[in-house]
């Protein structure tokens, strides 16, 4: 005869069996965890970025990351695809790499499998760069390379390709990402890529001429509290690289990189050069430009957004 105590403990295995424990349930594969993956990506890149733990499980903080590459990814894979269609080749210079997240990630799903095709990552610290230079080695991703320089000194560095498609700039600090602009405008370059991180030097502008500025126009208004001042700066800093990237012959994309709800810079610019212009867009954006800068009490940064 069973006990109670026998009895209340086949009841709860009963139980659990219906809820379906005690069958080990299958560990989630990292397909399940990570959807975004595609095929033959490579786990040794993953790991290495410190995206994957060494027991290939996803380390929660570096997913985050990942996921909004990826999201980055989407916009830049069919320009390269359509500058390797056009010309059997394609360049692409990413400015304030940092650790390369989005260098690496671009080369493994779409250099990695083919013979052209060229990466170049330009980052100021050099302990980076080394990291960099040690990694790609390592997984044997032999067409990319990194600078230890800043943006404009890449523009004269010999270890540069001539020629340069495609410009990157995520998060790039403070003026490198104009820097990178005049950069792609230098190279000709066929694409930008651009996620700017704040900019001060607009905004320094703006707090100098302030109280010339409000005797001038009431629109001066959204510009007169401080906080106004750094952020109307920072909006201000994105519409004169639009002008000017327009008034250089580029068509311009401005919209929000979905995924980046943690970061309040999620401003992504697509700059796409256009082969002629029939109808005066340059010269329109050229004019505006410097109506702006007129208006806003800029005229001191005609050079930062020069055409
Ligand atoms: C916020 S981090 C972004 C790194 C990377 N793009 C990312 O999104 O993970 C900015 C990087 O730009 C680099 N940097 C800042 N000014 C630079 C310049 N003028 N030229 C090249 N790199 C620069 C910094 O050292 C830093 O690594």
């Amino acid at each position: 005869m069973s006990t109670h105590q026998d009895k209340a403990r086949d009841e709860a295995k009963d139980k659990d069996k219906a809820r379906g424990k005690g069958h080990a349930r299958a560990a989630p594969t990292l397909q399940e965890q990570l959807p975004e993956l595609r095929p033959g990506q490579s786990v040794a890149l993953l790991q290495e970025l410190h995206i994957l733990t060494r027991e290939g499980k996803l380390n929660q903080d570096t997913r985050r990351k990942l996921k909004q590459v990826y999201h980055l990814v989407q916009f830049i894979e069919p320009l390269l695809a359509e500058v390797m269609a056009a010309r059997g080749d394609v360049t692409l210079a990413d400015h304030g790499a940092g650790k390369s997240y989005l260098g690496f990630i671009l080369y493994d799903l779409f250099f990695k499998d083919r013979t052209t095709g060229r990466v170049t990552g330009v980052e100021t610290r050099a302990e980076l760069v080394e990291k960099s230079r040690g990694l790609a080695t390592r997984l044997g991703f032999e067409r990319m390379d990194f600078l230890a320089a800043t943006v404009q000194q890449s523009l004269t560095h010999p270890a540069l390709p001539e020629r340069i498609d495609v410009v990157t700039a995520l998060h790039a600090c403070d003026t490198a990402t104009d820097d990178a602009i005049a950069f792609g405008l230098a190279k000709d370059a066929t694409h930008l890529v651009l996620v700017p991180c704040c900019q001060a030097e607009v905004a320094g502008v703006m707090k100098k001429h302030k109280a010339l500025s409000l005797a001038r126009t009431p629109l001066a208004e959204l510009w007169r509290h401080p906080l106004h001042t750094r952020e109307f700066g920072s909006q201000i800093t994105n519409v004169l690289r639009c002008l000017q990237l327009e008034a250089h012959g580029y068509s311009v994309t401005v919209t929000e990189l979905v995924g980046w709800e943690h970061s309040l810079k999620n401003e992504l610019i697509l700059a796409r050069r256009m082969p002629q212009d029939r109808t005066g867009a340059r010269e329109r954006a050229r004019q505006r430009l410097q109506q702006v800068l007129e208006e806003l009490s800029l005229q001191e940064l005609s050079q930062r957004f020069a055409v």
